[in-house]
């Protein structure tokens, strides 16, 4: 397969990248995770959309994808616990088969400060909780992965993890601990079949960003060599190729996705 998509930007039969695959995307119901469920549906594969609290906004994912005759069904559970990580890979599993694409994009909310001015239980919160936000499902679908000699594991990390910025300490510090996993997971599945990359957003429109401030967003913007700050359409566009058979040589990549504001 050569072509991505026919001249009219629509995706044919042939073209599809995922066709035949089953995903599951934490975070699905909204931002960059919403986008990438949605790309990889319409490139044909069948996806768990997970959310946590917001069932509306994931049922909104369902509801636009099944009616572009995609397949996806809204599975809820909080990512940071494992029993219910186990139960909603049950749940994509029973309706679609076993997993073979697993993109971790749910989003732990953090406190911005200065080193100064943070304290150990807020640092603590957001190390655990993104960790074993990528660890707990990796653990319980890496298993059947393994079993059928395939899979592909895409984390969103941030161009935050090695270009740190002041009061994001916590992030980074968390962000450069899931770097390591997946560059081990890459390693160590590699011989079974399993291919680990990390994707680093630049700044990205969600709802996670609406805090900072027009200016900063504005000015980061014109630092880009794009000249504009990402939409989440474009990190989905990296992780559909990382998820695609078309990577198949790609593993333990932590590949920048930001407009060329941070080259490696
Ligand atoms: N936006 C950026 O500029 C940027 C830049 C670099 C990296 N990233 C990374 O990209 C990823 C996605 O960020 P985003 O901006 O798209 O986030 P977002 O728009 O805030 O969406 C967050 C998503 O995570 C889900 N979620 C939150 N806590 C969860 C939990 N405990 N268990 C399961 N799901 C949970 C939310 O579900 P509900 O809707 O149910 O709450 C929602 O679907 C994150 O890892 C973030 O660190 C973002």
């Amino acid at each position: 397969m050569t072509a991505i998509s026919t001249q009219d930007g629509k995706y044919s039969e042939e073209t599809k990248l995922m066709k035949g695959r089953v995903a599951l995307v934490t975070g699905a119901s909204r931002g960059i995770g919403a986008a990438t469920a949605k790309l990889l549906a319409h490139h044909g594969a069948a996806v768990g959309i997970n959310y946590y609290n917001n069932h509306e906004a994931a049922q909104s994912v369902v509801g636009e994808i099944e009616a572009s005759d995609g397949k996806a069904i809204p599975v809820q559970a909080d990512v940071t616990d494992e029993a219910q990580v186990k139960k909603m890979v049950q749940q994509v599993s029973e309706a679609f088969g076993s997993i073979d694409t697993l993109v971790l994009c749910a989003n732990r909310t953090f406190t911005v400060a200065p080193f100064i001015n943070y304290q150990w239980s807020d640092f603590e919160e957001k190390l655990l909780g993104e960790l074993k936000g990528v660890f707990y499902p990796c653990k319980a679908i890496v298993p059947s992965m393994i079993e059928h000699k395939r899979g592909c594991i895409v984390a969103i990390s941030t161009g935050l993890s090695r270009y740190p910025s002041e009061g994001f300490i916590a992030h980074s510090t968390a962000k450069s601990g899931l770097d390591a996993f997946i560059k081990t997971l890459a390693l160590e599945l590699g011989p079974l079949g399993i291919r680990a990359n990390a994707i680093a957003p630049g700044l990205t429109l969600t709802e996670a960003t609406v805090f900072l401030p027009e200016e900063y967003r504005e000015k980061t913007a014109q630092a880009t060599p794009l000249r504009r700050n990402a939409m989440p359409e474009d990190i989905a566009g990296a992780i559909l190729m990382l998820a695609s058979n078309e990577a198949r040589f790609i593993n333990g990549v932590y590949l920048p996705v930001s407009g060329g504001i941070q080259m490696l």
